[in-house]
Formats: structure tokens, C-alpha cells, sequence
């Protein structure tokens, strides 16, 4: 059965049909990078529009260099130190790389990820494959296969169970780029890998860590995204529920109905039914559990989602999935 199933992934993909797979941050829409149709079918399903590129998966550091015009050794270094992992790599790319998958940019984003089924795809396949997270446009990411197939049930998507999981956010984004005298760096999505321990790792390499990039550098890096079908309302601090309805009402209507081409999700009455998101105290599960919690809340017949967020005492293992959450979220409120 299992078996199987990775049968037909393998199968898909080979055919120019998207599939989900796993991977150790999030669940992935795959097709492979020589097959126009494919990437077109990819943006199609997940409404995605045109000027946010896709990550390229590979199976090997050699798979990896093949798509860029440039390989520094910071890249080898990273790529030696997280590889496979959750580090996406932004490096100038390839002439061959279709610019659909990179929007036009001159930079392709490339990752090996570490979870079995994908490499096993990856193996068999031997063509590197695009996926952006397997949802629709601005929506929560998915890290279980039941996830996928609710974002994709009026679709025909082959979906590949591999569990949940294990980290539960995207992988970590950082641009390498060369400028006059030495390797600039820019961390573009903060994930599991910190930036501290992409500095530690270049402790002996002549880098500068430049802090912000410009939207063209940075596409798909909107106000809001990841957003469950209801609202979700961060608290920073801890109040009665049943006080917070009319202010949650009054605040939300405000909001204007698209930020930056992603749909935000009205109220149409002050909330009778507001759910409180509650996550483990330990970070690695909090960020592992949380787009699931979303999903559940989201479905579980309430109007919106409220998070009462703490100060934390050691705030570097929150940071990523902080950043997440402020993005899935309608509204902050700060008192
Ligand atoms: O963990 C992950 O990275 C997951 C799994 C499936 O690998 N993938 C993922 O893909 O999160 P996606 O498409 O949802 O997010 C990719 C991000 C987007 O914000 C996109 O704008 C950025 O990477 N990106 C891709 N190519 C880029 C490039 N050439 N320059 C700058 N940003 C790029
Ligand atoms: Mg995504």
C-alpha cells in the first residue's frame, strides 16, 4: 500500500502532474523544474500569482550548483552545515532555470530537504522539483496530508502521506549575493535555522549580513499570509473573552477586504463563539503544532481565534514561528 503510494507519486511527478509530498517543514506541491506545464499547473492550483517564485528542491550540493551561475563558498559552507535541512539557499541562477519558477528574477531559491519520501521522489525522479507549500495563495501551510487534501478537494491532487510534520514551519530563506569587496548575506523568512546560527557558521568568511532587501528582492513577503479561514487575533495582553467580541468586531470591519492581493476574512457579527489558541510551552512543539491548531480551530465551528502571547525569557527559539503568527493573524492588539 505505502509502497504503493510512493509508486504513484514517483509516477505523477514523472508525468508533469503535480503531487504533495512531505517534507520535514511543511507539505510541498511538486512538479519537475523541465516541465512548463507542470510549474503553470502548480501557480493554477494554488492560485498563486506569477510574481512569487517557487524553491527548487534538490537531492545533492552537485544538483544544487548545476542551477546557479555563481556557487561562493559561504553557499558550500551553509549547504555542508544545514544540507539536507530547512535552508532554503537564494543564489544568482543558471541560464537554463525556467524564469517562470524564479518570476523573472535573475536569483533562483534552492533547498535538499532531509525528509525520506521526498529524497526517494527525488532519487527516482533525477530532476530537481519546484514546491511552494501546498496550499491556496496566502493561506496556512499544511504539515499533515488530511490538510492538503482539504486545501485541494475540488482538485485532483495525488497526495503522499508521510505523517505529520517534524518541524511544522517553512524552512529558514537567506540570499547570497556578491557585491564589490565581499559576500553580501540577507535572511529573507526566518524558520527552524536562526540567523545566529547562520553567523556562527560563517564566523570565518568575510560576509556582510545587509537587514532589509526590497520587495522585489523579497517577493512573496506580503503583510498577511498563512491565514486560517477565520480570523485570528493576537492579545498581547490577557483579557476576558466575552469583553473582547465588540472590540474584535469593531476593529476587524475596519480592515480593508484585500492587503497586498491576499484576501482578508471579514466578520459578518460581533463574535458569539471566540476560540483561545493554546500551544506547548516548548518552542520546537508550539511551531510544530501551530499551523495544525489553526486548522482545527478554524473548523471547529467558531467565529474567530484569539492568542493571548507572552513575553518569553528566551525569546531566539520563538522568533520564526512569532513571525507566522503576526502574519496569519487580522489584527494585533497591543492593550
Ligand atoms: O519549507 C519550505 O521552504 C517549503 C517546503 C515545501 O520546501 N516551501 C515553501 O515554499 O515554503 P513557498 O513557495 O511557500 O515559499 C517560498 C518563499 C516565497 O516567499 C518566495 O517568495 C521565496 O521563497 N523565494 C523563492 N524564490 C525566490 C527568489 N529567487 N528570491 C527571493 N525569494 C524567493
Ligand atoms: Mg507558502
Amino acid at each position: 500500500m505505502f509502497q504503493n503510494d510512493l509508486k504513484k507519486a514517483i509516477e505523477e511527478v514523472l508525468h508533469g502532474r503535480p503531487v504533495a509530498l512531505p517534507t520535514e517543514t511543511v507539505y510541498g506541491l511538486a512538479a519537475r523544474i523541465d516541465n512548463p506545464e507542470a510549474i503553470k499547473a502548480i501557480f493554477k492550483l494554488k492560485e498563486r500569482p506569477f510574481f512569487d517564485p517557487l524553491i527548487v528542491h534538490v537531492r545533492s550540493i552537485e544538483q544544487a550548483q548545476s542551477l546557479v551561475s555563481w556557487w561562493p563558498p559561504e553557499a558550500q559552507k551553509l549547504a555542508e552545515s544545514f544540507w539536507p535541512g530547512p535552508l532554503t539557499l537564494v543564489l544568482p541562477k543558471a541560464a537554463h532555470v525556467d524564469s517562470m519558477i524564479t518570476s523573472g528574477l535573475d536569483t533562483v531559491a534552492l533547498r535538499w530537504p532531509r525528509q525520506e519520501l521526498f529524497q526517494k521522489v527525488l532519487d527516482e525522479v533525477k530532476i530537481p522539483l519546484a514546491a511552494p507549500s501546498a496550499n491556496k495563495f496566502g493561506r496556512t501551510s499544511p504539515t499533515e496530508a488530511h490538510h492538503v487534501k482539504d486545501e485541494f478537494k475540488d482538485d485532483p491532487v495525488f497526495v503522499l502521506d508521510g505523517g505529520p510534520c517534524e518541524i511544522g514551519i517553512e524552512s529558514t530563506v537567506v540570499k547570497i549575493f556578491p557585491s564589490e569587496n565581499e559576500t553580501e548575506l540577507a535572511l529573507l523568512r526566518k524558520g527552524s535555522i536562526t540567523e545566529s546560527q547562520i553567523k556562527n557558521t560563517l564566523n570565518n568568511f568575510s560576509v556582510r549580513f545587509v537587514d532589509s532587501v526590497s520587495a522585489k528582492d523579497s517577493p512573496g513577503h506580503m503583510k498577511h499570509h498563512y491565514m486560517p479561514a477565520i480570523p485570528l487575533i493576537i492579545c498581547l495582553k490577557r483579557k476576558d473573552l466575552k469583553q473582547l467580541a465588540q472590540e474584535i468586531y469593531r476593529k476587524i470591519s475596519l480592515l480593508p477586504p484585500i492587503v497586498e492581493q491576499v484576501k482578508m476574512i471579514p466578520l459578518t457579527r460581533e463574535p458569539q463563539q471566540i476560540l483561545e489558541l493554546k500551544l506547548s510551552e516548548d518552542p520546537r512543539l508550539a511551531t510544530r503544532e501551530f499551523y495544525g491548531q489553526l486548522r482545527k480551530l478554524a473548523k471547529s465551528g467558531g467565529e474567530c481565534i484569539v492568542y493571548f502571547k507572552e513575553t518569553q525569557a528566551d525569546p531566539a527559539p520563538w522568533e520564526a514561528l512569532y513571525d507566522r503568527m503576526a502574519k496569519a493573524a487580522s489584527l494585533i492588539l497591543n492593550d
